[in-house]
């Protein structure tokens, strides 16, 4: 478990004390690093990384962070072991922002029936680009905003393109700086050493134990099946280099954001294509997932609310509001899913679908045959 945090005047303690629920005379300690970055005429505060290691499974900690009087308790529950039938709850939220809309979301989300135990983020964060100068302080903000969550319960997220802070006429010219410095993922653990996305892609898709975990789900920002005339096709040179790689991998379901709007895919694919054989358009297809357009979160941009019309075929499901989505795995061969919209009370389910397992139940689930 990585826990990150921000001490503003003084770099304190880079420590974690954590300890088990029923053994809380008994502390142990893990240590981490700090860092700070400056960008334009911002300097940040002391960044702390630390990671957890050698936590048991399903067991629920105490920790806590800072120095004297600044000490702040936090608790997780470290998920189960793995297994073939072991039931977990995903939540998923994409381009979420800090905005009103945004805090609807969250609330949303913390309040979801289903209990969702991790958060899958599907990039573009705080949106501090939108302000003068990528003002870093929004950074801030933000870790400040999500914290009634992140604290509480593991996010990952991948890179969205709010998160590039490639600035050269203010002198920043580092990309992701910022990111880098306050979102670690556990990339370490695949192996990765700044491997090339492709070299890192191709092998770590091999390495999935179906019978561990059955579940195979791949994260990215930019939709590859999207029918909102917003970024339409900007996920194409990616969709053309990996989609094959994700159909033979029998990938079940591909999250995504950056279109701000809903929209959910038929399970089809559109790998034939060899130039001179005119087989170019999309064709429903059981090896391939479904994917998934979350860009929802409710960021300062707005709703994209102009669709390509008419609605193409591996569209199912498309409409712009403001939500988020569970992924509610119950075992090796089904899960729940189900979007929830902002207007919505705090259990409706707006979308939902049976995911049966590419690997384990391969059988068509779609509602539109
Ligand atoms: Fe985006």
């Amino acid at each position: 478990m990585i826990v990150s945090w921000v001490t503003m005047d003084e770099p304190g303690s880079s420590e974690v004390v954590y300890w088990k629920e029923d053994e809380s005379s008994v502390k142990k300690y893990a240590h981490g690093k700090h860092k700070s970055y400056k960008f334009h005429d911002y300097t940040s505060g002391y960044i702390h990384h630390c990671t957890i290691r050698k936590l048991e499974h399903d067991t629920k900690y105490y920790y806590e962070v800072g120095i004297g009087h600044t000490v702040r308790r936090f608790v997780f529950t470290t998920p189960p072991p793995v297994g073939p039938d072991v039931p977990y709850t995903f939540g998923m939220i994409g381009d979420l922002g800090q905005t009103f809309d945004s805090n609807i979301t969250l609330t949303h989300y913390e309040k979801n029936p289903r209990k969702p135990q991790a958060l899958l983020f599907a990039g573009d964060l705080s949106y501090a680009d939108n302000y003068p100068n990528h003002d870093q302080h929004r950074w801030d903000t933000w870790g400040r905003f999500v914290e009634r969550s992140v604290a509480y319960q593991p996010w990952i997220w991948c890179a969205g393109n709010h998160e590039l802070d490639f600035v050269p006429e203010i002198g920043e010219t580092q990309p992701f700086k910022p990111y880098l410095h306050r979102f670690h993922v556990p990339f370490k653990a695949s192996g990765s050493k700044y491997t090339p996305q492709y070299q890192w892609l191709k092998t770590e898709l091999t390495k999935v134990n179906r019978t561990e975990t059955p579940w195979l789900i791949v994260m990215l920002h930019s939709p590859w099946y999207n029918s909102y005339d917003y970024h339409y096709m900007e996920g194409e040179t990616m969709r053309v280099m990996f989609e094959s790689w994700l159909v033979d991998a029998k990938v079940d379901l591909v999250i995504a954001g950056h279109v701000h709007g809903y929209e959910r895919s038929e399970r089809v694919s559109n790998v034939a294509y060899n130039i001179v054989n005119k087989q170019c358009s999309p064709v429903k297809n059981q090896s391939a997932p479904v994917y998934l357009t979350i860009g929802d979160g409710g960021n300062v941009e707005g709703l994209a609310n102009k669709m390509t019309e008419p609605q193409p075929e591996y569209s199912a499901f498309r409409e712009a509001s403001f939500g988020h989505a569970i992924l509610d795995i119950k075992n090796r061969t089904h899960a729940h899913y189900s979007w929830h919209r902002n207007q919505d009370g705090y259990p409706m389910e707006a979308d939902t679908m049976w995911f049966y397992n590419r690997y384990w139940h391969p059988v068509d689930e779609s509602r539109s045959n």
